[in-house]
């Protein structure tokens, strides 16, 4: 659940003498802050997501990137011109080597309790930052981008696959043991231009992942596939997409998106986060419902949230969601 950090305060205490991306690139911090949840909720969580971000890959690029408090770049790309200033070749061991420092320590602490999921961004979600700046309303830089200079656009979204892909096996090797995407603007694109300039990034990240893995004699490793909004598109990412779990946000009925996706992948989600605001008998409510949804189908389930959780969230609420997901998908 990305951005879990904020709503435990020892997670704070931590950002209170270290800047976030500072926090990434200390592997012992980043070791630290992704064992948090897994010690307060012992027993209770089934996976740990290491703790970064999806900037690092824009920041290896050559972007400078600030969180203050949502991410920033102070040079954004303004036009395809702009893409000179990013590095030519990018050396993903010399400039990611910290998560992947980070993950093997994680790996070694976790002393098998529990397995570790590494991530990136989609190059779509990635490449509306980088052009963006920042987070936006309308997306109007980006949109300019692909809807003005749509080769240019193509063209700079494959580099940052590229870059993601050999970001991911770097990933494996270091001992994630799942990989996710996340694709967390896909839901800004038609269902005609998420084909033109996401899908084909997503399915070239997990064909070559795939690929580099058996090459490198590294292990089999599964794939998750987060692309929020864009629940228009689930039929051609689970029958296409090359990944073997789809993430769900919460505005499809469980039932539902397992009649779209056939049996074919497992799927991840999907309370909506905001449920945890309402309280105990809200939350179990949610979860009872969730949970019935995706045991009726064929199929494997990852009980998770729809989206990250967010800051104000009461880490007991938590515990009592991670507990009623016990309870109901033992029924
Ligand atoms: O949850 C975790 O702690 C796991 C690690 C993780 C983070 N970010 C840490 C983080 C993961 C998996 C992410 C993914 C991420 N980052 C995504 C994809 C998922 C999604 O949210 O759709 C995106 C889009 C980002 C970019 C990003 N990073 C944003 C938009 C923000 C600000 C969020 C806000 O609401 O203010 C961040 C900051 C960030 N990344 C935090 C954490 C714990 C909080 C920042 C802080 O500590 O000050």
């Amino acid at each position: 659940m990305r951005q879990a950090g904020r709503y435990l305060p020892e997670f704070r205490k931590v950002r209170e003498s270290h800047e976030f991306f500072e926090v990434c690139r200390t592997p012992a911090l980043a070791t630290e802050i992704t064992l948090q949840p897994i010690r307060r909720y012992s027993g209770l969580l089934d996976a740990s997501i290491i703790f970064s971000d999806i900037l690092v890959v824009p920041q290896a690029m050559g972007m400078e990137v600030i969180m203050n408090p949502g991410p920033h770049f102070p040079d954004p790309l303004n036009t395809p011109e702009d893409v000179k200033k990013l590095k030519e070749v990018v050396d993903v061991d010399k400039e990611l080597g910290y998560v992947f420092q980070a993950i093997t320590q994680t790996r070694t602490e976790l002393n098998g309790e529990v397995p570790l999921i590494g991530f990136c961004g989609a190059p779509w979600t990635l490449f509306a930052y980088m052009i963006e700046g920042g987070g936006s309303k309308t997306f109007q830089k980006a949109k300019t981008w692909l809807f003005k200079y749509p080769e240019e656009s193509k063209a700079l979204l494959l580099r940052i696959a590229d870059v993601c892909v050999d970001f991911l096996v770097g990933q494996v090797k270091a001992g994630a043991q799942l990989l996710q995407v996340f694709d967390s603007w896909a839901g800004e694109l038609s269902p005609y231009d998420f084909d033109q300039f996401s899908f084909p990034t997503l399915t070239h990240i997990s064909t070559n992942v795939r690929r580099r893995l058996v090459k490198e004699n590294l292990p089999a490793t599964p794939m998750t596939v987060f692309a929020k909004g864009a629940n228009y598109a689930l039929a051609s990412i689970a029958a296409s997409g090359g990944y073997d779990v789809v993430g769900l946000d919460w505005c499809i009925d469980p039932v539902e998106a397992r009649r779209i996706v056939g049996d074919k992948v497992a799927l991840q989600g999907n309370m909506d986060p905001g449920v945890l605001y309402g309280g105990r008998d809200a939350i179990e409510a949610a979860v009872k419902r969730m949970s019935q949804g995706f045991r009726a189908g064929k199929g494997g389930w990852i009980a998770n949230l729809g989206h990250g959780i967010t800051p104000g969230v009461d880490p007991e609420d938590m515990r009592w969601f991670l507990e009623c997901v016990h309870k109901y998908s033992a029924l």
